[in-house]
């Protein structure tokens, strides 16, 4: 058992999860559409490694979206946003050719799972196991998607890798004879490769670290934010993490507080043994409000804690007076 979460769930339809395993083929969701008052549900994901996985009877069936749930979310607009724009970027070196079956298939070289979207029932294949559970929450982010929008998700099928470094390189499909990319989906991308980027798992949750779903996340943020002001904060820059996935963070580490230098910089580094028996409450990230300022630094490639961090400083932004 690796964490029990509460998911909030926003339910559209009639929808169940027949079965989740977590090895071969397995996610099976269906739906029906029906028009219901707004509800929200919250309903745990039960991260269980070795069993199959299924809903519980009283597993909630119908419901409808409710938007501007948070005080952070942006409010509904006719106009697609900006950012839309970049799906024609991360798709143009298929623009000519279109994706084919064999550009499919061969990104299974790396790939963690396959999803398959048919008639609003989604089927994973596991090739192999992901770093901790990121493929189980990104798996999660998909189903939630398929709740928000049932029947308007199209059949689809898409190859998934949950490492960190992107892997499909450019060059490799330069030439005139090039067999054309695989299209793979992963959390990162560069100008170098042509991985399709997609939202970091850590948005549906990383139990590992004890970070929730990104939404009751913020209202804890924001709570978090609002019990100090920021002067009473301490007058330190923090970072806590991983110094091992980049050179950069190592040289970050010299920075701390040693019996010669102090440069109000306090930086840990992220203890998983220790801090798993500890319940990762070291690592809650709204206890991170108690600093001043909070360190950025990229590992093997941007780092989740981006979000986290700009969180925390709208939290900031958001609570004057601020203003130093
Ligand atoms: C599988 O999980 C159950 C608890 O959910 C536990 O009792 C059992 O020992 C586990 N089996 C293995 C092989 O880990
Ligand atoms: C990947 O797909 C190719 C092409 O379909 C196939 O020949 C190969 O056996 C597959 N490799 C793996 C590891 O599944
Ligand atoms: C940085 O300094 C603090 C305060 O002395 C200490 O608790 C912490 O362990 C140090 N971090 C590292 C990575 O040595």
């Amino acid at each position: 058992m690796i964490e029990l979460f509460a998911f909030s769930i926003i339910l559209q339809s009639n929808f169940s999860v027949h079965n989740i395993s977590r090895n071969k083929t397995v996610i099976i969701v269906s739906r029906k559409p029906q028009n219901r008052p707004p509800k929200r549900i919250t309903t745990p994901l039960n991260c269980v490694k070795n069993q199959t996985q299924t809903c519980p009877t009283n597993y909630p069936k119908t419901s409808q979206t409710q938007e501007s749930i948070s005080d952070y979310s942006i409010p509904p607009t006719s106009t697609c946003p900006d950012y839309f724009r970049w799906i024609h970027e991360d798709l143009s070196p298929w623009k000519v050719t279109g994706i084919t079956r064999d550009m499919l298939e061969r990104a299974n070289q790396t790939a963690h799972f396959r999803l398959i979207l048919v008639n609003n029932k989604v089927y994973i294949h596991k090739y192999k196991q992901s770093i901790q559970t990121r493929d189980v929450f990104t798996i999660w982010g998909i189903l939630q998607l398929l709740r928000k929008y049932p029947g308007r998700l199209p059949d689809l099928e898409l190859m998934f890798d949950c490492d960190d470094r992107p892997v499909i390189r450019s060059r490799d499909y330069s030439g005139p004879n090039n067999k054309g990319p695989p299209p793979l989906f992963r959390y990162s991308g560069d100008r170098w490769t042509m991985d399709i980027v997609f939202p970091d798992w850590s948005f549906w949750g990383w139990a590992e670290i004890n970070i929730k779903p990104w939404e009751s996340l913020l209202r804890e943020l924001k709570e978090g934010n609002n019990g100090r002001n920021w002067v009473d904060r301490e007058p330190y820059a923090y970072w806590k993490g991983n110094p091992f996935v980049a050179e950069t963070r190592r040289d970050l580490l010299t920075c701390n507080l040693s019996d010669k230098h102090d440069w109000n910089a306090r930086l840990y580094v992220q203890d998983w043994i220790l801090e798993s028996k500890q319940g990762f409450q070291q690592s809650n990230l709204a206890s991170q409000c108690a600093h001043r300022y909070k360190i950025y630094i990229e590992g093997y490639a941007w780092s989740v804690s981006e979000k986290y961090i700009l969180a925390l400083f709208m939290g900031v932004i958001y609570n004057p007076p601020l203003i130093i």
